[in-house]
C-alpha cells in the first residue's frame, strides 16, 4: 500500500487535516512566519515521509499562497520525488489565455512554476477553464465538487427548482448539476467588459420561472458581480427564491453583503476556500482522485 504525508499549507489546514484522516496518512502542519518586509518563512513541524501531498488553495492573497505552495512543494522535494501539488482553487486559472493583445498569460508561468518547484502531479478543483490545466506538462487531474453540492441540494426543500448559469460558458456545468438534481437548466449570457469588469446581462424576458426557486451555480463568485446582475434580472421575472451555489466563494470586499442586498437567500459554497458559507466538503472527491 502507498504511504502518504499530507503537508497542510497556511491556507488549507483544515481540508488537508480531513484529506490526511480520509487516508490515514500521516499530517504534517507548517509554520508561517512574515517578516516586517512582508517576505514570508515556511518551516515545517515535521519530516514528511512517502509520497508527500501539499494541499494549498491559492486564493487571496493569492500571490502570497501561491508563493507558499511553492515553498512547501520545494521543501517537499527534498524528501520525495513524489509530490502531489494539491491546489484546490487554482489562483490566475482565470488569465489561461491572451484575452487582450498583450495580456501575459500567467496560468502558463504558475503552471511552470509549480513543475520547476517539485509537483510530480497536480490536482485541483472546478478549475475555471480546461484551457487553464493544458497549461501544465505534468498529470494535471480536475476533480469537480459538483456531486458533492448537489447531494446538499437535495436535502433542501425547493419549489419547481430551476438551475440558472449566470453565464453561456458555465451551460454545461449547469447541465452537470441539474441532471444529478433531476431538474431543468437555463443559462444567461452574460456579457463581461474586458476593460471595465462591468457585467451586464443581455438574455430578454423568460417565460417558465415566475414562482419557481432558482439555483444559480457558477464555479467562482468573487466580486459577486455576476451573481448580483443574474439575481436582479430573475427577481424581475418573478422567481421565487434564489440560492446561489459555487466550488470557489471569494466573495471579494462587500461581495457577500451585495449579493444578499439583491436577493439571494443563501450561498452555498465549498471548503475549497475557508469561509462562512463553505459547508460542502470537497475532500472526498481529493481523496479519490488520489487513491
Ligand atoms: C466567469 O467566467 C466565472 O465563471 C465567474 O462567473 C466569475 O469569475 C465570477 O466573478 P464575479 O463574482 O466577479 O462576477
Amino acid at each position: 500500500m502507498t504511504s502518504f504525508t499530507v503537508l497542510g499549507g497556511p491556507s488549507s489546514e483544515q481540508l488537508a487535516r480531513k484529506i490526511a484522516s480520509k487516508l490515514k496518512s500521516k499530517y504534517v502542519g507548517c509554520q508561517l512566519r512574515v517578516f516586517p518586509d512582508s517576505e514570508s518563512k515556511i518551516t515545517l513541524d515535521d519530516i514528511p515521509k512517502g509520497r508527500i501531498i501539499v494541499v494549498q488553495s491559492v486564493y487571496p492573497p493569492v500571490d502570497s499562497n501561491l508563493i507558499h505552495a511553492l515553498a512547501l512543494i520545494s521543501q517537499a522535494r527534498k524528501y520525495s520525488s513524489h509530490v502531489y501539488a494539491v491546489i484546490p482553487y487554482m489562483g490566475y486559472a482565470r488569465q489561461d489565455k491572451e484575452f487582450l493583445p498583450g495580456e501575459a498569460v500567467t496560468m502558463s508561468l504558475v503552471a511552470k512554476m509549480l513543475k520547476t518547484a517539485g509537483a510530480s502531479r497536480v490536482i485541483v478543483v472546478d478549475i475555471h477553464s480546461m484551457m487553464a490545466l493544458k497549461h501544465f506538462t505534468i498529470p494535471a487531474k480536475n476533480v469537480s465538487a459538483i456531486e458533492e453540492l448537489v447531494k446538499h441540494f437535495k436535502k433542501l426543500s425547493l419549489k419547481d427548482p430551476l438551475v440558472v448559469s449566470p453565464d453561456l460558458g458555465g451551460s454545461e456545468r449547469a447541465k452537470n448539476f441539474a441532471g444529478l438534481l433531476g431538474v431543468d437548466y437555463i443559462a444567461l449570457d452574460k456579457h463581461r467588459n474586458r476593460k471595465t469588469g462591468e457585467v451586464s446581462i443581455r438574455s430578454s424576458e423568460l417565460h417558465g420561472v415566475r414562482g419557481r426557486d432558482i439555483i444559480l451555480v457558477d464555479d467562482m463568485i468573487s466580486s459577486g458581480g455576476s451573481i448580483v446582475k443574474a439575481t436582479e434580472f430573475l427577481k424581475k421575472q418573478k422567481c421565487g427564491r434564489i440560492y446561489a451555489s459555487c466550488t470557489h466563494a471569494l466573495l471579494v470586499g462587500d461581495a457577500e453583503k451585495r449579493i444578499r442586498k439583491a436577493g439571494v437567500t443563501k450561498i452555498i459554497s465549498t471548503n475549497t476556500i475557508p469561509g462562512k458559507t463553505s459547508i460542502i466538503d470537497v475532500s472526498p472527491v481529493i481523496v479519490k482522485a488520489i487513491s
